[in-house]
């Protein structure tokens, strides 16, 4: 990777302009390795690069690809209009770099959820094509039967489906939770699909993506974290990156 001038780096990771990050750099507000930075024209490497802004610290990240424990009341969506946006819950430099949610999750449901701003990323994890499994758990309002999950799993008529939709996986967890696996991502699926079967989604909750888990990764409510190389190639359940999106780089 080439060098970069830090004040192009700091405006690479979110700081503002090119201009503000050259002002913060005067004022003595960028340190590397605890020493204050105030001159800007000599480039830098930037892969893992470590520098604290204002006192805080930050890592260089080239793109972000983030998983987010979604908590309930957040809209997955740049411009929110009923509910704060997911967004709220990053640093305020990750919505300077356009980051935005991977696929939506309504309102109300939580759990994992990824961020980027890698746009080939953003695309080939939200391409119909992709027919990896997400697992979500879903709390119904009436009780769970072995009738519910075979009508689940053998298909139901959505409206604006011209086939019944079945669902990958589906068991019963307990007398009102279903853990239940898609491959696709279509509106409102889980809710459309629990209310024709009968029965009503009371709470929603992703579990998992590919083979990442919500759990694996520790996050707390409303907390999120980096995901690394190893983390991001177990969002594709070991297929092929069948559309080149440099998902496994850096
Ligand atoms: N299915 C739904 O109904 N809602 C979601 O948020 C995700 C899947």
């Amino acid at each position: 990777m080439r060098k970069l001038t830090l004040d192009r780096i700091l405006q690479s990771q979110g700081f503002g302009t090119r201009k503000a990050c050259r002002a913060l750099i005067r004022a003595g507000e960028v340190s590397i390795d605890g020493q204050p930075i105030t001159e800007f024209a000599e480039p830098l490497a930037p892969q893992g690069l470590e520098f604290t802004v204002h006192g805080e610290q930050w890592a260089y990240h080239e793109h972000l690809y983030l998983a987010l424990n979604k908590p309930p009341g957040f809209e997955c969506s740049r411009k929110p209009s009923h509910h704060p946006g997911v967004l709220s819950l990053l640093p305020e430099q990750f919505a300077w770099r356009e980051t935005q949610p991977v696929g939506r999750l309504d309102h109300d449901t939580t759990g994992l959820l990824l961020m980027s701003d890698d746009g080939a990323f953003i695309h080939a994890h939200t391409s119909p094509k992709r027919q990896v499994p997400k697992i979500y758990v879903a709390t119904t309002r009436d009780p769970v039967t072995p009738a519910l999950v075979s009508q689940l799993l053998a298909g139901v008529k959505l409206d604006d489906e011209p086939a019944p939709i079945g669902v990958q996986g589906c068991r019963q967890l307990d007398a009102h939770r279903l853990e239940i696996v898609l491959v696709q991502g279509k509106y409102h699926q889980v809710k459309r699909m629990l209310a024709a079967a009968g029965n009503h989604c009371a709470a929603l909750h992703r579990s998992a993506i590919g083979d990442l888990f919500l759990e694996a990764l520790g996050l707390e409510e409303g907390h999120w974290c980096h995901l690394d190389v190893s983390q991001r190639a177990l969002l594709s359940h070991g297929k092929e990156d069948a559309e080149g999106s440099g998902i496994l780089e850096s």
